[in-house]
């Protein structure tokens, strides 16, 4: 399956197939260098499965987790292609979760004000979500996604046999954050997510999420609108991150709790409840709407938040700290 973001002459396809890692070369193209970044909880049969592919290339494993994404690691990045001779007709390769794929296309988007990129993402959360759209980060003095570009790849190859190896907990992030395309998007995306996702459904789940989040980005790139409807549940969502508990998913499945209406509700609970995250929590309310109120998205005491009503259909309006307040006694325990 195919999707395209359109943008014009910056507009590029998403590869979903099953089995796509053993002919990466077809949507790649040979010749030229290539930079193949990666992290060390990446199965390494995926990484050599492109960089097989890749003559000459340069492999570049970083140590898994967020705080790779950092200032040092760009530099680094930078001084490989470097040192390799790196040009502008050369190109980066991602073979990873978000944290490679932002810091590989911070990297690739600069480096010479820019030089080609392709995502092969590898967790569900970037297969669905961080591999589309074109934001590209890096994290400084604690401080999440400060310093990034909006920088589209040439091309993204996604092939869900790579998800039997994501340990449950990343994978349930990954829906989560698919649920919350379905909850505002698409009524029939969420009731296919209700009736159960297996081998024979992933594929065409995965292809109807990067198709809401295509169409997103296709019409509002740089988040001027419409792109905001992918911060359902981030709101509240990064309050409850903040406490440092939480994968970052699971705080955004917690915040839709919050932030959707009493139809709504039931059918997101059993749905998050089903993927094993906890749908209540026992936290400190203040401590929550104390980091809420430092979110970079606030204009005094308001802030434009998502609300699903009714599956399939969004409202973004402004709220105020005290509402969110009120909204969390929902997932508090
Ligand atoms: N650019 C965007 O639009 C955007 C959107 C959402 C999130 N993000 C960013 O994405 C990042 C989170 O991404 P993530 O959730 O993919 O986390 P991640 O990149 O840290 O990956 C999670 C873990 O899974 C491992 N892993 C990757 N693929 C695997 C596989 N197939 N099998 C087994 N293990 C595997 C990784 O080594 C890592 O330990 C954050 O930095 C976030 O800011 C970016």
């Amino acid at each position: 399956m195919t999707v395209t973001v359109n943008l014009g002459e910056r507009s590029y396809d998403i590869t979903i197939e099953k089995g796509a890692l053993s002919h990466i070369g077809s949507y790649i193209p040979q010749g030229g260098k290539t930079l193949v970044v990666t992290d060390d909880g990446v199965p390494e049969k995926y990484v050599q499965a492109v960089s097989a592919k890749a003559e000459g290339g340069v492999t570049v494993t970083l140590p898994q987790g967020e705080a790779s994404k950092n200032f040092e690691n760009y530099k680094m990045l930078c001084e490989v292609m470097l040192r390799h001779d790196f040009t502008r007709s050369d190109k980066v390769i991602a073979v990873g979760g978000g944290v490679v794929g932002d810091l590989a296309g911070f990297a690739a988007s600069t480096y010479m004000r820019g030089i080609d990129f392709y995502n092969v993402p590898t967790t569900l959360l970037s297969q669905v979500d961080s591999s589309v759209g074109g934001k590209t980060a890096i994290d400084l003095c604690g401080i999440k996604n400060i310093i990034g570009t909006f920088y589209q790849p040439k091309a993204v190859i996604i092939n869900p046999d790579v998800l039997k190896t994501l340990d449950r907990r990343q994978y349930a992030c990954g829906m989560a954050e698919t649920l919350k395309m379905a909850a505002t998007s698409s009524g029939e995306l969420f009731e296919m997510i209700e009736g159960g996702i297996d081998e024979r459904n992933i594929e065409e789940m995965i292809a109807r999420a990067v198709g809401i989040k295509a169409d997103v980005v296709s019409k509002d790139e740089k988040e001027a609108g419409l792109r905001k409807i992918l911060n359902f549940g981030h709101t509240i969502g990064h309050g409850i991150e903040s406490l440092g508990e939480l994968y970052h998913g699971e705080c955004v499945a917690l915040g839709m709790l919050c932030m959707c209406g009493e139809k709504v509700y039931p059918r997101l609970e059993k749905v998050i409840k089903s993927l094993g995250i906890p749908t209540k929590i026992k936290a400190d309310r203040d401590k929550i709407i104390s980091a809420v109120r430092h979110d970079k998205k606030m204009q005094g005491e308001t802030i434009n938040a998502v609300f699903v009503d009714s599956i399939g259909s969004f409202e973004i309006r402004k709220t105020t700290t005290d509402e969110l307040s009120e909204r969390l006694s929902k997932i508090l325990i």
